[in-house]
């Protein structure tokens, strides 16, 4: 069979939905800069859609320091990989710093988030490796993973026990291959907003031999007393063997980078890869990842701000029977109950009536029945926003309880889809 005749008679689980998402429920262009409100298909939302914790996307120093750099040095330099010709100075300054922050010896920078833990992987593991991993771990780990030609043993979410019986497997099965064990989780989990048991982990390094990977791509910047990340919250950030997070959340940009022992950073710049044979970050990244994590050093009252707008929203939400499942972060899901078809009625009723521009998630991301509106709460927005927000859920809640959205068809304004 000819392959774009298979791929285009079977267009995936999202792209089925292609014609009659795209624009609005897929694809959508939210214009103007990056803040609560933008506007969408003409009209002002409110949006807590954005992984812009710490509010820096727009932040004047931000937005000075990009233009700069890129007026200075243009999006070119430096031209090649880094080991070949695109190192330079503020490259090593910045490993240096992001290493300093999140408490390790090293660190080396990554082009890309996704990319980067995909090589990462591939990099440390060996055939006769074996690795554990949460059930729930981001696509980026499950992607590294199928590079992995060994073993894996998958446990069960957060679930100590279930990770207790697979490191017995791992442990037995290592020592016959004579290979190690990686265990691999994250430090908040994107969807959910539950943290990694770090802590619970880290503790069973007593017991068996294994190296400790995290993925702290939504704890970097917005959890511990510094922001190091969910590791330094836990009080477990010296049993985190593999630090890793990306510049696309709370750092408001593009790259990443992985944070160990100096010996350990020195393998991973020979042997990653993604970085190997790609063209390094150019300079105005470099220069705005230095002054993001100036901010986030120098200005902890951003990350307050976040924490009290969390808090705010999610005690409001709780107060109003809301079952936000076990957040202990600033991502915030709200589970109700439905359908994909009363989702799609809850989104455009929110949007269109309310301005309220919020991720709406169905199955088969989560169990058939739920539907879970993810609000991503950051320093910017303001508690004149989260009331509107409570006053517009609420409203949805008691129409989708009385079973309205069943019979509705949602007004479909001109171009919306
Ligand atoms: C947990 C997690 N890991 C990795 C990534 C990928 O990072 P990037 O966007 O830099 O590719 C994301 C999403 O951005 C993520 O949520």
């Amino acid at each position: 069979m000819d392959i774009f005749e298979r791929i285009l008679a079977n267009p995936g689980p999202l792209g089925q939905y292609a014609d009659q998402a795209y624009g609005y429920f897929m694809f959508p262009k939210l214009v103007g800069e990056i803040a609560p409100h933008m506007e969408f298909q003409g009209k002002m939302m409110l949006n807590w859609s954005l992984n812009n914790y710490i509010g820096l996307a727009n932040h004047p120093e931000v937005r000075k320091a990009d233009a700069e750099a890129a007026a200075e040095w243009g999006m070119a330099y430096p031209m090649g990989a880094r080991m070949m010709s695109g190192n330079s100075d503020l490259h090593e300054q910045i490993d240096r710093e992001l290493a300093e922050f999140v408490q390790k010896e090293d660190s080396v920078l990554l082009n890309y988030g996704y990319q980067g833990v995909v090589s990462l992987i591939d990099a440390v593991l060996d055939r006769k490796d074996v690795v554990v991993y949460d059930e729930q771990c981001h696509a980026c780990i499950i992607d590294g993973l199928r590079l992995h030609i060994g073993k894996r043993f998958v446990y069960k979410h957060n679930d100590m026990e279930s990770l207790e019986k697979q490191l017995q497997r791992a442990t037995k099965l290592s020592a016959q291959t004579g290979g190690g064990i990686l265990v691999i989780t994250e430090g908040v989990f994107g969807m959910s907003g539950v943290m990694g048991n770090l802590k619970g982990v880290v503790e069973l390094k007593k017991k068996y031999n294994f190296r400790f990977l995290v993925d702290d791509a939504h704890g970097f910047g917005t959890m511990g007393s510094t922001g190091a990340g969910t590791g330094e919250h836990q009080g477990v950030q010296d049993g985190i063997d593999l630090y890793f997070s990306t510049f696309a959340k709370s750092m408001a940009s593009i790259g990443a980078f992985v944070a160990a022992d100096k010996k350990v950073c020195t393998y991973l710049r020979h042997n990653l890869r993604s970085q190997i044979f790609a063209k390094s970050l150019p300079m105005p990244i470099v220069v705005g990842a230095l002054k993001r994590l100036e901010l986030l050093r120098k200005h902890p009252e951003l990350r307050q701000q976040l924490w009290d707008i969390v808090e705010y929203l999610q005690n409001g939400l709780r107060e109003r029977g809301f079952n936000l499942g076990v957040t202990q972060t600033p991502v915030t899901p709200i589970f109700l109950q439905g359908g994909v078809e009363e989702a799609s009625q809850i989104t455009v009723d929110l949007r269109e009536n309310h301005q309220i521009f919020c991720s709406i998630v169905t199955y088969p991301v989560i169990p058939k029945g739920l539907i879970m509106l993810r609000v991503i709460p950051t320093a910017v927005h303001s508690r004149d926003d989260v009331d509107k927000t409570l006053h517009a859920f609420e409203e949805v809640y008691q129409k989708l309880k009385n079973g309205l959205y069943k019979k509705e068809v949602p007004q479909v304004s001109e171009g919306m889809i």
